[in-house]
């Protein structure tokens, strides 16, 4: 396997994230948009003290449209058709026109200091055939 030279990008502070409310920064360059969630609860690949962070790439996987968070269903929504992906199951497409789950972004915590890194990413974000340009 090739290990991928990604970035190691300081996107957040655990103490700066409010439960349920996404923050937005671009990871692995300033091209690709992610959202980075603390959920609340403890979910699959969760990093933090409470193993309730996650982030995604939020380009829908399936024409790549914008994703909006709906805090109410505490899910992505795309508007453009209707695609709906689980921030709280790694990023499981749930309906929709799309067929792939959304790119995870890696991240680690730093407990020294409470900053959360972007690492890598799991998962082709759309658009690309690679996920470095
Ligand atoms: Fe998101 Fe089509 S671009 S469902």
């Amino acid at each position: 396997a090739t290990t991928l030279p990604y970035p190691r990008n300081g996107i957040a502070k655990v103490a700066e994230l409010k439960v349920n409310e996404p923050k937005g920064f671009n990871y692995p360059d300033e091209d690709s948009f992610c959202q980075v969630l603390k959920t609340g609860r403890q979910v699959p690949g969760g990093v933090g003290p409470d193993g309730d962070i996650v982030a995604f790439s939020t380009q829908c996987t399936h024409m790549g449209c914008p994703l909006s968070y709906d805090k109410n269903a505490r899910t992505f929504k795309c508007g453009c058709h209707f695609s709906i992906f689980d921030p709280e199951m790694a990023g499981q497409m749930v309906d929709g026109q799309a067929t792939e789950n959304l790119p995870r972004i890696l991240l680690e915590h730093d407990a020294a200091d409470g900053t959360l890194y972007a690492v890598a990413v799991e998962g082709l974000i759309y658009g690309r055939q690679c996920n470095l340009l």
